[in-house]
């Protein structure tokens, strides 16, 4: 994808959604889209599967261009988009998946199997046979990531898939999504607010804010940029407020849970000073362990700090 702008025009103003951004997928790469509300990535995912008409840019896809119709593209991607219409509310559950695996090129009798699974995976067995307009919007949902998945399409968008999904739900999406991963065969394009979905299951992210990318790179590089040497003891008994005191006076960072505590140190042999200060306090300490940083504080930390490189 190339320079892509795509600007929503009213008569009162313009909203630059998309800001000439640029990036590639690899075949069979997992790709995450992240940001903020209004950030720009379902117009982003929209424009590529061109449903919009963008401002400015080309976007390529297995070398042909996005925009002329072509049918090949219809054929090798499947999407489910956020808050949209992805399935026929008329149609049963079961016809839907039934309808979307035949397009495909399916036979009834391939399907029988897999439907069945998915139903069972994402608890719609016992609502199969009901029109989809009947469903809750939960249910709606995973319809959608269903007939998706049914397709079995080389390429798949997902824009925000977990949304609305309970947690039983949606921790079976992410065991779906992981096995889909494991296997290596698709490439996907996933948008989700949900840091547990791309950490899992994202090989790499691109971070949009403001509509333009601040961030494009593997999860293990950009909690590079933020890592800190920290440790978590957990204590049993109490802290003196004197020794937190002290705490904070020599270290970076404290952070005071119950029963535990976060220290950031400096350089690495700090340790040693830390745990002298903690046998001079007598503190019994229960464990002690190093804190990886959390994708969560590096997503939020690239969102305050803005441009990357
Ligand atoms: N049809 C539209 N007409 C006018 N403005 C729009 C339209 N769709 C989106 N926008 C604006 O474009 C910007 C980007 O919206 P977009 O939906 O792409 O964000 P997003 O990253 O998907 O956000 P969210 O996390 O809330 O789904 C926002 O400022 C939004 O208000
Ligand atoms: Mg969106």
């Amino acid at each position: 994808m190339e320079r892509l702008t795509k600007i929503y025009r009213s008569r009162r103003k313009e909203v630059r959604a998309v800001d000439n951004i640029s990036f590639d997928i690899s075949k069979n790469e997992i790709v995450g889209i992240l940001g903020p509300n209004g950030a720009g990535k379902t117009t982003t995912i929209k424009s590529i599967l061109g449903l919009l008409i963008p401002d400015e840019g080309e976007i390529f896809i297995s070398g042909r261009k996005v925009g002329t119709f072509d049918r090949w593209i219809y054929r090798n991607i499947a999407a489910v988009l956020e808050g949209n219409r992805n399935v026929y509310w008329r149609l049963t559950v079961r016809e839907n998946l039934e309808f979307f695996a035949g397009l495909q090129g399916y036979k009834p009798s391939e399907l029988k199997e897999k439907i069945d699974f998915l139903l069972q995976r994402f608890g719609l067995e016992s609502r199969q046979n009901d029109q989809v307009r009947t469903l809750s919007r939960g249910m709606q949902q995973k319809v959608a990531v269903a007939v998706a998945f049914i397709r079995n399409t080389p390429i798949l968008f997902l824009d925000e898939p977990t949304l609305g999904l309970d947690v039983e739900s949606s921790l079976e999406l992410r065991k779906t999504l992981r096995e889909l991963a494991s296997e290596n065969l698709k490439t996907v394009l996933i948008s989700s607010h949900d840091m547990k979905v791309v950490e899992e299951i994202c090989e790499r992210v691109i971070i949009l804010k403001n509509g333009r990318i601040i961030a494009n790179d593997r999860i293990p590089n950009l909690k590079s940029l933020f890592r800190t040497i920290a440790y978590k003891i957990v204590y049993e008994g109490m802290l003196q407020e004197e020794l937190k005191t002290r705490l904070k006076d020599n270290f970076l960072n404290v952070t005071f849970g119950k029963m535990n505590f976060v220290v950031e140190l400096k350089r690495t042999e700090d340790i040693y000073d830390l745990m002298d200060l903690l046998r001079s306090y007598k503190i019994q300490i229960k464990s002690l362990k190093a804190e990886e940083p959390d994708f969560e504080r590096v997503y939020i930390e690239l969102i305050k700090g803005g441009e990357v490189n």
